[in-house]
């Protein structure tokens, strides 16, 4: 099996039997975020940020969530970019695209829509979208340098990348890489911190800075460990 399909196996898993809450995914959203989503959207929660706070969204923008998961942070944008913008959101697991759309249908909000495909080949036409955030999802991706360059493709010129992601200061050693079941945990796929901003500027990006938002102290992660982080990466697509 390939890690696509291991990483569609273990979310379809996740959309079936929500319950949210590893140590990567606790307390990210404050309690008035909580109560503007159905409980539904907060339970599936799966990120390591929280992007639509960070990424400074305003009325009348289009963002895209790439790996939008349960939907919590597209509901989230809807309401910052209100009815005169919208928020797509895109996944590739069947049953995470159902509960995301479920959880729409109880928000009753009519400026979202979800897409399935894949964050390496975006289906959205060049120059669309105003801002893309996403939550724990790039650091799946086998192919990061073509997640990076779909992501300018599909944005406006002057159009921002705002994304949390796990991030790892320093090598991730070569026996975390080779676990299958680190990886589908967000932690083996960590790209190294400058790695991240070398990729980002070889797709064309300016203004690139990866901020820490939280580390991690995995007890078996070894020498990993306190080198992990969750981190809120910006990049601009030049005017
Ligand atoms: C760790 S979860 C995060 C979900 C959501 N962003 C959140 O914060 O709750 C990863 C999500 O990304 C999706 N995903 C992973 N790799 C993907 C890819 N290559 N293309 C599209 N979706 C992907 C998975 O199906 C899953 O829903």
């Amino acid at each position: 099996m390939n890690i696509k399909d291991e990483v569609k196996k273990k979310y379809a898993e996740a959309a079936r039997n929500p319950h949210g809450c590893d140590p990567i995914s606790q307390n990210l959203y404050d309690a008035s975020e909580q109560s503007s989503v159905p409980e539904g959207a907060v339970l599936a929660s799966l990120g390591c940020g929280n992007p639509t706070a960070l990424a400074d969204l305003h009325e009348g923008e289009v963002v895209l969530d790439l790996g939008s998961g349960g939907g919590i942070d597209v509901l989230l944008s809807a309401r910052r970019v209100g009815p005169s913008g919208k928020a797509y959101g895109l996944d590739m697991t069947d049953e995470m695209l159902a509960l995301a759309r479920a959880n729409q249908a109880k928000a009753g909000v009519t400026n979202v829509e979800f897409l399935k495909g894949e964050i390496e080949n975006i289906p959205l036409p060049a120059n669309a979208v105003d801002v893309i955030i996403s939550n724990c999802v790039i650091n799946l991706s086998a192919d990061k340098a073509r997640v990076l360059k779909e992501s300018y493709r599909v944005l406006k010129p002057g159009g921002r990348f705002a994304v949390s992601d796990v991030v790892c200061r320093g090598e991730v050693p070569d026996a975390v890489r080779r676990s299958m079941e680190l990886w589908v945990g967000c932690i083996a796929g960590a790209l190294e911190e400058a790695e991240y901003k070398r990729l980002l500027a070889a797709a064309g990006f300016t203004d690139i800075s990866v901020e820490p938002t939280r580390v991690y102290e995995f007890k078996d992660a070894g020498d990993v460990s306190g080198r992990l982080m969750g981190a809120f990466i910006r990049a601009q697509k030049p005017v």
